[in-house]
């Protein structure tokens, strides 16, 4: 038994915040933002918006391709470090904007590895024949949380989600998925405004991202390049066995890093980051729906599904597509 990609959806918000905007709010240039990290625009969720809306949106739209009514998914998880609210969680929120019944719905919350690790969890699911039709999501807004002042992050970030039907079927689709993490490095990107922080906690107040990207990126290359290792070996591969790479969309340099060592070539790259930032949990369905929708993968594609994130946690998808 497997679980399989039946069907992906995604949705940005209307309002798009540019690097020429963002030099008008920090001390920061467009061509630095460019090329440092490949990011030309990003999306900001309207007011009204949040985190369980635009995961409605993507939901719907998976759910459309699918071919999926309300009864039939029974199994309901959200990716996000963004909730509306402390309780209820995402998922139920979701569950009852789509009119889902009663079906068991969760968020877990792994920051930019969130979709990974849901997918993986909702895979489990069906492989074990505890569900037979997942929604599986990946939605934050991450305008919430950013310090607008501090330009080390500000430039980076941005809001979205997206979706994936998931159906259990005797034909192969995620092969394997493959979940680190790693608390040791909490320090290093992680956000303020805790709801149980120790009281006397320096960490009290709004919730905003600190991150040192300079000690983020060196690691985030090396455990995604081991992880990309650890994916091919478990399967018996060979690098050149992968048809698309599907990465978090946090930097360009750190994806081409990750596709050097993979030895793939550019063009066999999903790349979003330049449309929409890094979108955390919400960037690899992202990429997989602009992947799918543009006619690039094919049936029986093999797709290697990638992230990294504050904790640290990092993982990996192999998907037959
Ligand atoms: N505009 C202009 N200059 C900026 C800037 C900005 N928005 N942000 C930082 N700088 C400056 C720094 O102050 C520093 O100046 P200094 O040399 O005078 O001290 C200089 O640029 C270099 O800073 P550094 O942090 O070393 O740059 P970098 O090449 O590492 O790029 C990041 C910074 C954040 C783009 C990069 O480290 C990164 O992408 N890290 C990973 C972040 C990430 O992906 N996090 C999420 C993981 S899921």
């Amino acid at each position: 038994m497997y679980s399989r990609i039946v069907g992906t959806g995604r949705y940005l918000p209307e309002k798009i915040l540019t690097n020429a905007e963002l030099e008008t709010m920090v001390e920061t240039t467009s061509e630095w933002i460019l090329s440092r990290t490949g990011i030309e625009r990003r999306h900001i969720a309207a007011d009204h918006e949040s985190t369980s809306t635009m995961a409605t949106e993507a939901a719907r739209k998976a759910m459309e391709a699918a071919g999926v009514g309300p009864d039939e998914i029974d199994f309901v998880i959200v990716g996000t470090t963004t909730p509306d609210r402390i309780f209820p969680n995402v998922g139920c929120l979701v569950a009852n904007a789509l009119g889902l019944g009663e079906a068991p719905a969760m968020s877990v919350e792994a920051a930019c590895s969130g979709f990974i690790y849901a997918l993986s969890i909702a895979d489990k699911y069906i492989r074990c024949g505890e569900a037979k039709c997942a929604l599986v999501i990946g939605a934050e807004t991450l305008s919430r949380i950013v310090d607008w002042e501090d330009r080390q992050t500000c430039v980076l970030f941005g809001d979205g989600a997206g979706a994936v039907i998931l159906k259990a079927s005797d034909e192969e689709g995620v092969i394997s998925t493959h979940l680190n993490a790693n608390g040791a490095y909490k320090d290093l990107l992680y956000s303020t405004g805790g709801v149980s922080c120790p009281r006397d906690s320096d960490e009290l107040g709004e919730a905003r991202i600190k991150m040192r990207g300079n000690e983020v990126f060196k690691v985030a290359v090396t455990k995604l390049g081991e992880i990309v290792q650890q994916t091919l070996a478990a399967n018996n591969l060979e690098k050149s066995d992968i048809d698309w790479l599907i990465p978090h969309q946090a930097n360009n340099r750190i994806i081409t890093a990750t596709a050097k060592k993979l030895g793939m070539p550019m063009d066999r790259v999903i790349l979003t980051v330049q449309d929409h930032g890094n979108t955390s949990a919400a960037s690899v369905p992202l990429a997989l729906d602009v992947a799918v929708r543009s006619g690039k993968l094919k049936h029986g594609d093999l797709l290697l599904l990638e992230a990294f994130g504050g904790g640290f946690t990092w993982g990996s998808a192999l998907i037959r597509y």
